[in-house]
């Protein structure tokens, strides 16, 4: 059979992740890797959740724990994350809340809400791979967004109507971002809100990195920031997208949006056709974890990841050539590095495999125009002190050579 002549149109911009197939290259046992953005197995608070399956799935509960459930998610569950929202200054309730299987489920749920093909998302440069690759499925194109230039409002919506369509979103990664690490200050937040009001359309707050803060004051959400404005999370636009895959285990895949209820209502409908609900008994055990163990548990996480930050920084500091500059987060996983112009980072992973067995990413996969091939992320989450020293030891020695 020829696929290619029942395809949907929309296969033309669903294309392998970099990322992933790199990952799949990463197992041998030499190679020091800084490509993969995920958290250290490690520190997974196995024990905690060993107990609570154990209990989720007791004689007189594992009916309800392997049950079908409602598509809204676990009652309890969004009780508590309803709770833990109001603590970061956004009052609401579970009507607020819809469980998504990870945050990934949402950022796919809101490309399907709100773009039709042509219309545009305006989104940061570089960007969250996976945000590309849920949107890329409902075709729309994208304008770049720096909340802190002075582009007018006017700008983006005529070059999104010129371009077919209309405005419908920004998408923002807030806090340690992936890939730089960086994260959006008040004032940046504020002028996301001021645009999104002037243009009429909606905030994605892509949230996933919120817990891991390691110095520096935490600066409100946006939604936070819009409900201090308009009163209620009603009369919001911004939907928070937030997730559990970073703070206690991505495998259950567990993952939240925020917003007002009449969005989350449609939202729902959006799950039932998908997939009915997230599964239920990882919702239960992730409530269960979540009210025992949480606090301590993301202290752990913020100590640890705050060594290896600090670590990496330092190798940094001690072994990159001049003309090379990197990002100093205050959180997350992710440390992002420029190198001068003239080096194309895809190119320099593949020397780097060949000789000095250090993994990257190279940094050109997070722009939607895959433009600035000089750039590469750098995440420091899955290596000890001695393993980011001896691979920035490395990698500067191959850069210095390139
Ligand atoms: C910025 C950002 N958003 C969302 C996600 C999706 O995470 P999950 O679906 O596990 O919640 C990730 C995963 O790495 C991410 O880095």
């Amino acid at each position: 059979m020829d696929w290619q002549k029942v395809l949907a149109t929309r296969n033309a911009r669903m294309k392998a992740s970099e990322i992933r197939e790199l990952l799949k290259l990463l197992d041998q046992p030499d190679i020091i890797s800084f490509a993969g953005g995920i958290p250290d197995p490690a520190l997974f608070p196995a024990e905690a959740f060993r107990n609570a399956f154990a209990e989720a799935l007791a004689d007189d509960r594992a009916g309800a724990a392997l049950q079908y459930s409602v598509s809204e998610g676990y009652h309890p569950l969004r009780d508590w994350i309803a709770g833990e929202m109001g603590k970061l200054g956004i009052p609401c309730g579970p009507q607020n809340i819809l469980i998504t299987s990870g945050s990934q489920q949402a950022l796919d749920y809101l490309g399907k809400l709100m773009i039709s093909p042509g219309d545009t998302v305006l989104l940061g440069w570089p960007t969250y791979l996976g945000a590309l690759g849920a949107f890329n499925a409902y075709e729309p194109r994208y304008d770049r967004l720096d909340p802190n230039g002075n582009r007018p409002a006017a700008s983006f919506a005529e070059a999104a109507e010129a371009a077919g369509g209309r405005a419908k979103f920004a998408y923002l990664s807030v806090d340690f971002a992936n890939p730089t690490g960086e994260t959006l200050d008040r004032a940046a937040r504020e002028a996301v809100i001021d645009l999104a009001d002037d243009l009429d359309i909606a905030v994605v707050e892509d949230a996933a990195y919120q817990t891991l803060r390691y110095d520096g004051a935490a600066i409100p959400p946006i939604l936070a920031l819009e409900i201090a404005r308009k009163g209620s999370i009603e009369e919001c636009r911004t939907l928070y997208c937030g997730s559990f895959s970073k703070s206690l285990a991505p495998g259950l895949r567990v993952g939240w949006i925020c917003g007002n209820a009449a969005v989350i209502s449609r939202l729902v409908l959006m799950k039932q056709a998908a997939d009915l609900h997230s599964p239920t008994t990882n919702q239960i055990v992730t409530d269960h974890v979540a009210r025992r163990h949480f606090p301590t548990h993301v202290a752990t996480l913020r100590q640890t990841y705050r060594a290896r930050r600090d670590a990496m920084l330092a190798a940094l500091a001690r072994e990159m050539p001049e003309g090379v500059t990197w990002t100093r987060p205050e959180g997350g996983m992710f440390i992002w590095l420029t190198l001068p112009a003239h080096i194309d980072a895809a190119d320099l992973l593949a020397q780097s495999l060949q000789s000095e067995r250090v993994a990257f990413v190279p940094g050109r996969a997070f722009f939607a125009d895959g433009s600035n091939g000089n750039t590469l992320r750098l995440s420091f989450s899955c290596a000890d002190a001695a393993a980011i020293n001896e691979g920035i030891t490395r990698l500067g020695r191959l850069i210095r050579r390139a």
